[in-house]
């Protein structure tokens, strides 16, 4: 087997994100539309094709895995998923991006299945707010879930927020603030043109440029070296635990150190967020259960097809993919 997985632009790709479901208890406004359909389950990956392809990846050089949704914990047996691969040799991180909501219930679970890092998205500290944000979450539900992530030992924690303007783009200082008081870090992501919603990004997208002059203003930062594998940029907040990462699409190219690809929960092989080009592993782990040859072939194509990076364009009519966030895992 090849232990590397190198694309055409010589960069290394050592981690997934594996999405298990598309399905989701919340409904996020930039991430999905009101009425979503979603896949019915013969089209999903069992769980023991994610771990299969988990366990593949690894083999071929892939030390990070991060499993998202949709909403993960919204899987009937996620747990068994994170059992399986928490521990595999070769592995250095299993790590879950969760919308927090069920995190009361497997907080400790996860903690005790080798689970490293949780990165929660929390997008506003008003209740209100926040159930308009996510058009049915309870902001209480989700805080229980942080407290729960902390009591079990997670060290680490992130929080995501998505800042969109004249919704809750005056809550940056009053959630980097609340960072500080958990003792947690959190990152600011620049909203991104998937899948068609109702609202037009072009004027809700808010730059980190702004964000990070306003936080300066506020708070005493500098730059960290901190580096997860992930496409932030840190800030240290001086004198607390507390970094503040900026993950910005439109105002800062990460592309070039490009080190990961997405696998949906229908088992695509998606080379890059902001772009179509896939591969199907679904017929090739369904066709060959045995053979892990085909999937190997298919796997090392797609690295050949990874473009250069993403064609988010907020000026542009309609998204840039059709597919939602929720599709790909973000
Ligand atoms: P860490 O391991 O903590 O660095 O996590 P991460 O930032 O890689 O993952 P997380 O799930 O917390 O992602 C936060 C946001 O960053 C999500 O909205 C992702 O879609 C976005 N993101 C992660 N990787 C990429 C990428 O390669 N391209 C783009 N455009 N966005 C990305
Ligand atoms: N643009 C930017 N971030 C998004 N997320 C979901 N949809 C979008 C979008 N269109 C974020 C969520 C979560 C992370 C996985 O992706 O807030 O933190
Ligand atoms: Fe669900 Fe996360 Fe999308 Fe919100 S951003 S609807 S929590 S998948």
């Amino acid at each position: 087997l090849p232990t590397q997985l190198i694309d055409q632009f010589g960069r290394q790709v050592d981690y997934i994100r594996l999405s298990i479901t598309d399905r989701c208890d919340f409904r996020c406004q930039y991430c999905m539309a009101e009425d979503m359909t979603f896949l019915p389950r013969h089209e999903v990956m069992s769980l023991e094709e994610c771990a299969r392809l988990v366990k593949l990846f690894v083999r071929m050089g892939v030390r990070k895995v991060r499993i998202t949704g949709g909403e993960p914990l919204v899987r009937k047996n996620a747990l068994w998923l994170f059992e399986e691969i928490g521990h595999l040799p070769g592995l250095e991180e299993c790590v879950i991006t969760t919308n927090g909501s069920q995190l009361d219930k497997y907080a400790q679970a996860l903690k005790a299945a080798g689970v490293k890092r949780i990165n929660i998205s929390i997008d506003s500290l008003q209740a209100d707010r926040f159930k308009a944000i996510t058009r049915v979450g309870e902001l209480s539900k989700v805080l229980g879930g942080l407290e729960a992530a902390i009591a079990a030992g997670f060290e680490n924690i992130k929080l995501n927020s998505v800042l969109m303007r004249g919704i809750n783009d005056d809550e940056a200082e009053a959630l980097v603030n609340f960072a500080i008081q958990k003792r947690i870090d959190i990152s600011f992501i620049e909203e991104m043109p998937l899948g068609e919603v109702a609202h037009d990004r072009e004027q809700s997208c808010v730059s980190n440029k702004d964000t990070l002059a306003l936080l300066k203003s506020k708070f005493s930062l500098t730059p960290s070296t901190h580096q997860t594998g992930g496409p932030a940029r840190y800030w240290q907040v001086n004198g607390q635990a507390t970094r503040i990462g900026f993950i910005s699409p439109h105002s800062h190219n990460f592309c070039e150190n490009c080190n990961r690809v997405r696998i949906t929960c229908q088992g695509e092989l998606f080379l890059c967020l902001g772009q179509d080009h896939q591969v199907n592993l679904l017929p090739l782990l369904r066709a060959h259960p045995d053979d892990d040859q085909p999937l190997v072939e298919a796997i090392l194509h797609g690295m050949h097809i990874k473009p250069k990076g993403h064609d988010f364009d907020l000026q542009r009519a309609g998204p840039a993919v059709i597919r939602f966030m929720s599709h790909t895992g973000g």
